[in-house]
């Protein structure tokens, strides 16, 4: 490496080199997650209807806590942290094509906001409670755009979230229909605009995959392909079928360095897409089971148990975990990994873990191709 340049502020083109600087969450002013014709949150254990409205002061400062805790252990790890605006989530919503409640939250930058080597990209975005979420990066963003001429900035265009985008009866089909459209890709969302969030990606150097989700549909990935492709990317979409409601992919298929990627043993990639893997040597290893059931996760929580293998590599060596993952912190401790623990449950109800709540804008390294 050449020590003489220093790195451009804005510069990460995988999921493990050497941390530099990465944007936590904050939960400040975070509400309850409204249904939508793209979401439908619902208790796991009794009828009752999903709460509406800002979460409690006590649930806020509870994941306030543990997100200040990440950064306490990222800091140590001479890692520079910056945390987003917390906006006012609570007002209703009522732009010219939707309207919604309230939003949500600002602890999940990993689904807004996404490096792509020096480029800044935000998301579409695919729920009308997160469309705005943006706003809690701008100042961030405007910094780092600034102060280095060699950041680009791009921002993916706004689909209209109105009824039309949707199909709502998504969240009413019985499973042979579920099972019949999930081999079509076809979800809540409709083929009609370009819709994507930034965590169904997933960054190998040139090579980015993108799931095809409920929250990305093809038409998202298509303005990708044609966004990064000339800047030399390659995009491979990607499939896990037996997830029936799959959104984001780092709960199920996470790379931790050249050669390795954890794998979810409940979502296998559809027949064909792990060739690119095999063919250039790589290692898919699976996950151990989490320590929580489904119905063991946090009340509100909406994601499920394989947010345990959400993690947050500091470098191709060190890996934070969620603290009681003690199964996933064997096998990272056998495959040659240092595990940082960071006790983090009381974030899950806000969209995700490690990887979620953070959004790393400056690794070590340059484009590699790990799949020539
Ligand atoms: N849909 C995933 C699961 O329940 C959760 C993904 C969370 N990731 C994120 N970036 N918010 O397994």
């Amino acid at each position: 490496m050449n020590h003489s340049a220093p790195l451009p502020l804005v510069n990460s083109w995988n999921e493990w080199d050497p941390l530099r600087e990465i944007i936590v969450g904050v939960a400040d002013r975070a509400c309850f997650e409204p249904a939508e014709p793209g979401y439908r949150p619902a208790l796991r254990d009794s009828d009752e209807p999903f709460p509406t409205g800002p979460k409690p002061a006590e649930m806020v400062d509870r994941a306030n806590e543990q997100l200040d805790g990440l950064v306490r252990v990222l800091q140590g790890q001479g890692v520079t942290v910056r945390r987003p605006d917390a906006l006012d989530l609570t007002r209703p919503l009522k732009t010219p094509t939707f309207e919604v409640a309230n939003q949500y939250c600002v602890v999940c930058p990993r689904d807004v906001m996404i490096t792509l080597g020096n480029e800044i990209v935000e998301a579409t975005m695919s729920r009308r409670a997160r469309y705005f979420e943006y706003q809690a990066y701008r100042k961030l963003v405007y910094s780092y755009w600034n102060a280095d001429p060699r950041v680009a900035w791009t921002v993916a265009p706004k689909p209209s979230m109105a009824d039309a985008m949707y199909r709502e009866d998504f969240w009413e089909w019985p499973l042979e229909k579920r099972h019949a459209e999930m081999h079509n890709s076809e979800f809540c969302v409709t083929q009609d605009e370009v819709v994507f969030d930034a965590a169904d990606m997933s960054r190998f150097g040139r090579d980015v995959l993108v799931q095809e989700s409920m929250t990305t549909n093809r038409a998202g990935i298509h303005w990708l392909k044609r966004h990064l492709e000339p800047r030399g990317f390659r995009v491979h979409p990607v499939h896990f079928p037996l997830d029936f409601f799959p959104s984001h992919i780092d709960c199920t298929f996470v790379p931790l360095r050249p050669g390795l990627v954890l794998t979810n043993p409940e979502r296998p990639l559809r027949e064909g897409e792990e060739r690119m893997f095999h063919d250039n040597g790589w290692e898919l290893v699976e996950a151990p089971q989490p320590t929580s059931a489904n119905d063991e996760m946090p009340r509100y929580c909406q994601s499920s148990k394989w947010l345990s293998m959400n993690v947050l590599s500091v470098s191709p060596s060190t890996v934070v975990c969620e603290e009681r993952e003690k199964p996933l912190h064997d096998l990272l401790d056998k495959l040659g990994f240092e595990v940082l623990p960071v006790p983090f449950r009381d974030v899950f109800e806000y969209g995700g873990s490690l990887h979620c709540a953070t959004w790393d804008v400056r690794r070590e390294g340059t484009m590699e191709d790990y799949f020539p």
